[in-house]
């Protein structure tokens, strides 16, 4: 459906749980609080309502967390989406620490795509960012799915004085892999707030020094790629793509697609505002389909025109992206 602005709303986000096995200290660093378990909804619950947003037009959804891969049976849920009318794609954001183990059941249930965060190669590093030391397995789940052929994205996020070494050496996987990899400005959302932002324009005239033969692929390309706010660069011969998701620098919001849940059923219509209606508080206290459906076209259709990351005002500093899924 078209929301208020005119912009096609046909992409859901579902954070499937707060939990995630790294603490990333942009995102969810040692000491956050959990949520009780009965304040996130069940697979039923997610599933009921993904049914009632493919009905408002949703063709896309892409499960994220916290880490979607520690919640336990989550290829279940991979296949229920699949199996609504209406839902097209069913992709993934994950850190890929469990996926070799797990992707074998998510191909099964029809997964069509995982987005992998890395912020960087270097072990050590590795275990710095996210405060534990899982770069093996990471390795192994990217090796994984690369394997499988799904197609894979790697995400990284630049921050200042901690992997600004380690960009070129990212950028250069998509070299002779065949898979993007994307930087993202570091959003000021929750614990990213306190940390400075590498532009993506920036970024771009430093690769450019690198590889002065990257090229921007054409619009038709770039959307090929994904449903998302990514924009690609190559260099000619290379397998894979460069990214740049510019969410500070280069508002995208006049093109956005998208809505998110999260895992306690808080349907958000913008990552950058706390506005939003409890679908849970709605579902648990008995509402027909109907009624969920008003709730969830009147939220789509109030989603707000843009975020004002400039004036780091409505960003719930409290609430990390972990709680949102990103
Ligand atoms: P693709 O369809 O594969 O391109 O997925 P995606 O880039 O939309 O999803 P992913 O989960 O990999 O997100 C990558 C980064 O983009 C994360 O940091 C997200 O927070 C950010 N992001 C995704 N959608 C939006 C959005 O609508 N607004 C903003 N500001 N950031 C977004
Ligand atoms: N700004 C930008 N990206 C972020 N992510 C988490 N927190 C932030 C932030 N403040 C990224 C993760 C992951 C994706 C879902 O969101 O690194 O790749
Ligand atoms: Fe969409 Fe809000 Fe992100 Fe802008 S900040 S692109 S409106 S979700």
């Amino acid at each position: 459906m078209f929301d208020s602005k005119g912009r096609n709303i046909h992409y859901l986000r579902l954070s499937v749980t707060d939990l995630c096995n790294l603490r990333c200290r942009y995102c969810m660093p040692d000491g956050v609080d959990k949520l009780e378990r009965e304040d996130i909804l069940t697979y039923e619950e997610f599933l009921r309502l993904a049914a009632l947003f493919a009905r408002c037009g949703v063709d896309t959804v892409r499960v994220t967390g916290g880490e979607p891969l520690v919640r336990k049976g989550v290829e279940q849920l991979v296949r229920g989406l699949k199996a609504i009318p209406g839902i097209r794609k069913v992709t993934m954001t994950t850190n890929a620490v469990l996926l070799e183990q797990q992707l074998p059941a998510l191909l099964e249930a029809g997964l069509d795509s995982v987005n992998i965060s890395l912020d960087t190669l270097d072990p050590a590093l590795f275990a710095k960012i996210t405060a534990r030391d899982e770069f093996a397995a990471v390795q192994a789940g990217i090796h994984a799915a690369l394997e499988s052929g799904i197609p894979v994205k790697l995400n990284c996020v630049p921050q200042v004085g901690v992997n600004e070494g380690e960009l070129e050496a990212l950028a250069a996987l998509a070299q002779d892999k065949p898979l993007q990899v994307r930087f993202i400005e570091m959003m000021p959302i929750g614990y990213g707030a306190a940390m400075p932002c590498i532009s993506g324009p920036e970024l771009l005239a430093r690769f450019r020094r690198r590889w002065p033969e990257l090229v921007p692929l054409p619009g038709a390309a770039c959307a090929a790629l994904g449903d998302g706010p990514a924009v690609y660069y190559t260099v000619p011969g290379w397998k894979g793509d460069i990214g740049f998701i510019a969410a500070v620098h280069g508002k995208f919001c006049a093109s956005c697609n998208r809505v998110r849940l999260t895992s306690q059923g808080f349907l958000r219509p913008c990552l950058a505002s706390e506005a939003g209606c409890d679908l849970k508080a709605l579902l648990r206290s008995g509402a027909s389909d109907e009624e969920l459906l008003t709730a969830i076209r009147t939220t789509i259709w109030e989603k707000p025109q843009e975020h004002h990351f400039e004036l780091k005002q409505d960003i719930p500093a409290t609430r990390g992206m972990y709680r949102i899924g990103g």
